[in-house]
């Protein structure tokens, strides 16, 4: 399976460094595979959300705005063979030098109707701390589409990596950047299987919408240069078909990953929706057919698709 398309990897990675560095972004149309998209989605479907399911699953957060997996290296190879590509570690090298390392890394959807502070994603939160950390690290983030993006598009001012640093904090108001910066924001609608590479010193948000029918299902990975801290790696190791020093490097092998895990989720940042009240209805469901007689809980448990050994 190819991730990329031939158009994105001709590209010469000092092209995409350059606009980078210039202007703060590097966008590319149909920079992914239709199968790679086709297999991430379907990856996702299989982790689904897990209810005392013995495996790695996907979230709510935001009381049921937004839908995470953030765990990609133990779901899916496809994501394993994207975010360790030979151009992404060759355009990371071009970018960084030497030492790089992945930070943190999720599939995620966001759905309509949610507002996003104008923001930086220079920020750290240490697991021992409550607090946010402001980090000094160069890193970068790559933002890809895998649903087509008409509305609540991600949005950037362009070349603010540059004077962000001036700042410790990552917040920005919306009237703050419309009185100062509203000529240089760049908007970023684009079909599924666009690249967005940016610097994670640059303010941006999602676009406000409120159209909450929408769902823009987006991948997201950030690499920094400081190879001393990320956020925790779960990785299925099937997927590891070389380890050489590099991928050791990236991967953060045997270091501290002591940022806390994004988001942070409990049962309490889940919505009751349809998908969730069908789960826990379905399960008391089979709770209280154990009390019935024989005939009768086969035809319920046939009635609400229950297996018949639960
Ligand atoms: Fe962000």
């Amino acid at each position: 399976m190819n991730v990329f398309t031939e158009e994105f990897l001709k590209i010469d990675n000092s092209k995409i460094v350059k606009e980078i560095r210039e202007k703060g972004f590097f966008k590319f149309e149909n920079a992914l595979t239709g199968e790679f998209i086709n297999n991430i989605i379907s990856d996702v479907k299989t982790a689904d959300i897990g209810l005392n399911k013995n495996n790695v699953a996907g979230v709510y957060f935001t009381h049921g705005n937004q839908f995470f997996l953030t765990h990609m290296l133990a779901a899916s190879k496809s994501f394993y063979n994207y975010c360790t590509n030979s151009k992404v570690i060759k355009f990371c090298k071009e970018m960084f030098g030497d030492l790089f390392r992945l930070k943190a890394l999720r599939y995620y959807e966001n759905f309509g109707g949610q507002h996003m502070q104008w923001h930086t994603d220079n920020r750290r939160y240490e697991k021992s701390k409550s607090v946010e950390t402001h980090t000094t690290d160069p890193g970068i983030i790559f933002l890809a589409y895998l649903s087509d993006v008409e509305d609540g598009e991600f949005q950037y001012i362009q070349k603010s990596h540059i004077w962000s640093g001036q700042n410790t904090h990552h917040d920005y108001t919306v009237d703050y950047v419309n009185q100062n910066y509203k000529k240089d924001i760049v908007g970023f609608k684009g079909k599924k299987g666009t690249i967005l590479i940016y610097n994670s010193w640059g303010v941006h948000r999602a676009k406000p919408t409120t159209n909450t029918k929408f769902v823009r299902k987006t991948l997201f990975f950030q690499v920094e240069k400081n190879i001393n801290q990320s956020e925790p790696v779960l990785l299925n190791a099937e997927f590891l078909d070389e380890v050489n020093d590099d991928i050791k490097m990236y991967l953060g092998f045997g270091k501290k990953a002591n940022n806390k895990i994004y988001p942070t989720t409990d049962i309490y940042t889940m919505p009751l929706n349809k998908k969730t009240f069908g789960i826990i209805y379905r399960w008391f469901i089979s709770r209280f057919v154990l009390y019935m007689p024989g005939f009768l809980r086969k035809k319920i448990r046939n009635f609400y698709k229950i297996p018949s050994n639960k």
